[in-house]
């Protein structure tokens, strides 16, 4: 039998490279080989790029040209390159490193101590990466890096059409339930929706967005096999409604918690002085951690609004302001630190361009997360037991915000309102609600059991690696 080895593309935006990252090392110690495709871009700015013995970084090239911004407003840019330009690329390296083409075609394997690759791990937004790998005959594997639920959502595009829930009618009321989810028509409302729902009088033709998720999706669940980053815990029912759509699901999940191996895959560097700060903090749970992730751009206007509810409520607060997150970003920050009661030592307010967020959430001054409800994020805050307040973006984030507030009530669901007076509010209730931090501490112990050993998500890990041996076979 041919050693495993995997080769795991992510989509190489920061949330997915986190998302595929832990499960690669997830797979790692499980005592499978893994070779973790970059793009060349970011492969010259991961830390993670050392590797180990049974873990190689390499890279292909991203198509777009070397001084392209590659920030979120682009995305469409990378989206296409990626399709068109890495394809070649990719095929090539993926016939020089597979043992079925490299036999066939005589090709030696290209690199030391690594038996060839046998098996893709591909992300659900690479789907040429699979269509190649089905021409050169490896089998192949999808991972969907956000919550089932919110794919679940995008498999019933077609159904919500055909019920005529979609499109939304003009002016129409965000709060009317929706059916045609299944098992979760007593949860959402319209606007809890995947955002690409949100165009009023699209028809499916028309709005490419979600046509485009909508068939990745559909193509995601043809796949051998289709990995989620969740568990039965938080997802039972959507996954239970997935799992008759697909050859053979996996819910793995939350990943970052499989693995002991903490390399970071950050994009951006990490501003460790916030540690500092934290520390330097007397009382715990005593600060409120705002971050929106690595992709969402916020307006002038709501930076205002975000900044003030924060300091009115008189919390000291950590928040992360990415150089693209708000036009002339460096300029707010100087005013929004004075505004919040001192200079770059104030006790009240720390402004980073970046955290290294996991060590954030588990350290002890942090009582509440305010995010933009991205999956990884809600995952680490679920692990750490932090309750949040969600103030959703784009794409699965409605989906998320409303579980986290409706569902498992591990916090509240700021949703469509960007005012100074509801952060106030919902944040000081995240702080102090005993009720909150309750749920959220049982969901924590209850995740953590399923990532223990003889958990369900430790199981299925087990299961997986057993598909991917015999695959290699
Ligand atoms: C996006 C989507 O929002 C998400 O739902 C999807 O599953 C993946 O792509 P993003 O918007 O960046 O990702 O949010 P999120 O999923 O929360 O990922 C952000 C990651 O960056 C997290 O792992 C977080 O720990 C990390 N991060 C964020 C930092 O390390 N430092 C920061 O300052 C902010």
């Amino acid at each position: 039998m041919a050693a495993p080895h995997v080769l795991v593309f992510p989509f190489p935006i920061q949330g997915h490279i986190n998302c595929l990252l832990n499960f690669a090392n997830a797979l790692v110690d499980a005592g499978v080989h893994v070779t973790f495709l970059h793009t060349e871009h970011n492969l010259r700015r991961v830390a993670s790029g050392a590797g180990s013995p049974h873990l190689r970084f390499l890279s292909v090239p991203d198509g777009l040209p070397d001084d392209h911004p590659r920030t979120a407003a682009y995305l469409p840019d990378l989206y296409k390159s990626l399709a068109a330009g890495t394809r070649g690329p990719f095929r090539d390296l993926l016939a020089r490193s597979s043992s079925l083409v490299a036999d066939a075609a005589g090709v030696d394997e290209p690199t030391g101590d690594f038996p060839p690759v046998t098996c893709l791990v591909a992300d659900g937004l690479l789907g040429w990466a699979v269509e190649v790998a089905d021409e050169l005959g490896v089998p192949a594997i999808v991972m969907r890096t956000a919550s089932a639920c919110s794919l679940l959502a995008f498999l019933s595009v077609p159904k919500l059409f055909e019920l005529g829930e979609l499109p939304f009618p003009v002016g129409g009321d965000l709060d009317e339930p929706v059916r045609g989810v299944p098992g979760m028509e007593t949860i959402l409302r319209r606007r809890d929706l995947p955002s690409h729902c949100r165009r009023p009088n699209a028809t499916y033709e028309v709005n490419p967005g979600l046509h485009a998720l909508a068939k990745l999706s559909a193509d995601s669940s043809k796949a051998r096999a289709l990995v989620l980053n969740t568990t039965p815990t938080l997802e039972r029912t959507a996954l239970e409604h997935i799992a008759p759509r697909v050859r053979d699901l996996f819910a793995i999940g939350p990943l970052h918690a499989m693995s002991s191996t903490a390399a970071s895959s950050s994009l951006l560097r990490e501003d460790g002085g916030c540690m500092a700060w934290l520390d330097a903090q007397a009382a715990d749970r005593s600060v409120v951690y705002a971050s929106l992730g690595s992709l969402a751009t916020i307006t002038r206007e709501q930076f205002a609004e975000l900044f003030a509810g924060l300091v009115a409520t008189g919390y000291p607060f950590l928040w992360v302001l990415r150089p693209d997150m708000v036009a002339d970003a460096a300029a707010l920050e100087d005013e929004a630190v004075r505004e919040a009661g001192g200079g770059g030592g104030s006790s009240k307010a720390c402004v980073v361009a970046w955290a290294p967020q996991r060590e954030v959430l588990r350290h002890r001054a942090v009582g509440c997360f305010l995010t933009h409800a991205g999956w990884n994020s809600t995952l680490e805050a679920i692990v750490d037991g932090v309750p949040t307040v969600c103030w959703p973006s784009s794409a699965d984030q409605q989906m998320n915000s409303r579980f986290v507030g409706a569902v498992w009530r591990t916090g509240l669901d700021m949703k469509d309102v960007c005012d100074r007076a509801v952060v106030e509010r919902t944040v000081k209730e995240a702080m102090e609600s005993t009720e909150i931090r309750g749920a959220a501490q049982a969901m924590a112990e209850q995740v953590k059991r399923d990532v223990a050993a003889g958990g369900s998500s430790a199981t299925e890990l087990q299961r997986l690696v057993g598909l991917i041996r015999e695959l290699s076979a």
